[in-house]
């Protein structure tokens, strides 16, 4: 089966990756050209413009960073509108404002295409095992048609419901969730450090309690030896509790914690921890404690 990937980042890649691996065909667009380069190795197709994926493929999966990106992509001057496939069906995976997905859908089902809006949580490394989350909404029949793809990478999917955007509201509620249990384990950790006690054994005792956390089970022992390697880059991070945040005010909804965590990210990001991984928080809080975060 044909399948086109706008976006190949991390995210897109990954999806590509494993795609490709369960026997797809796949055709791929991404801004900058040299990021495909290790998929088309693998055997995947690059293009030049996103419409041309349209003109192949019936199901088109666009992982880009933001509304805007996925503007660009799906309106720009060769963007998937313009493809005249009217079996196109867009899947969303990007995490995106709720009112982006209902506009960027209302637009393309004006014109008679179909899409979804299926953000996903887990990161690019169980995206190739095939273990993420996805998080569905739009049109069910539509969505039942998309369940065969989305199958290949995720181990659970979730349908939220018929409105467009929904999956979205909920992908930020969940992001918000990780960006904070970032800071309150980067937080413990500089304690820690300063009280001149092992980090590891932190970690071991709280690894072992009910307290646990996926984060600190799997990142936690890579942020205590300054390993930042980006999975989610932290200028992500920003944008997601950004997004959440203007939801937040539009709702009329008070989340002071997400208004903190929301500048402390920014803080990171103006000292040039963009593409580092987001728990690269962590270097930040030694920093303004000063302690090498490797101390
Ligand atoms: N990484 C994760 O763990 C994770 C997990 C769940 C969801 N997500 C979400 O998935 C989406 C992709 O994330 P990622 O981690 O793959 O991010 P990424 O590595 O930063 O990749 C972003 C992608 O968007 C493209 N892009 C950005 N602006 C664009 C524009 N104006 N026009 C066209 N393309 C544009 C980039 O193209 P270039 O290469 O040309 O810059 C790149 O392909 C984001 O919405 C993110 O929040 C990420």
């Amino acid at each position: 089966m044909k399948i086109g990937i706008v976006g190949n980042g991390l995210m897109g890649s990954a999806i590509a990756h494993r795609l490709l691996k369960r026997g797809f065909e796949v055709y791929l667009y991404n801004r900058s050209k040299e990021r495909s380069n290790a998929l088309v190795k693998e055997g995947a197709i690059r293009m030049e413009h996103p419409v041309m994926l349209g003109k192949k493929c019936n199901f088109v999966i666009v992982s880009v960073t933001d509304g805007y990106a996925v503007k660009q992509v799906l309106f720009g001057e060769n963007g998937l509108i313009h493809c005249n496939n009217k079996h196109l069906t867009v899947v969303d995976t990007s995490t995106v404002l709720p009112e982006d997905s209902i506009y960027c859908a209302n637009s393309m089902k004006k014109i008679g295409y179909k899409v979804i809006q299926a953000p996903i949580m887990g990161g690019p490394d169980a995206t190739l095992k095939g273990d993420v989350i996805s998080i569905v909404s739009g049109n069910k029949k539509i969505f039942e048609k998309c369940r065969k793809i989305l199958n290949n990478f995720s181990k659970k999917i979730i349908y939220i419901g018929n409105a467009d955007g929904a999956a979205n509201y909920m992908k930020l509620a969940l992001n918000l969730n990780i960006a904070l249990i970032a800071i309150s384990l980067s937080e413990s950790i500089v304690f820690v450090k300063k009280s001149k006690v092992d980090p590891a054994i932190f970690l071991e005792i709280l690894n072992s309690t009910y307290f646990k956390t996926g984060l600190s089970e799997i990142k936690g022992p890579k942020m205590i030896k300054n390993n930042f390697e980006p999975k989610f880059f932290l200028k992500n991070m920003l944008k997601d509790v950004q997004l959440l945040n203007e939801c937040a005010k539009n709702s009329g909804t008070s989340l002071s914690f997400s208004s903190l965590a929301e500048q402390y990210y920014r803080i990171a990001v103006n000292r040039g921890y963009s593409e580092l991984d987001y728990t690269a928080i962590l270097k930040l809080f030694c920093e303004l404690n000063n302690l090498a975060a490797r101390n």
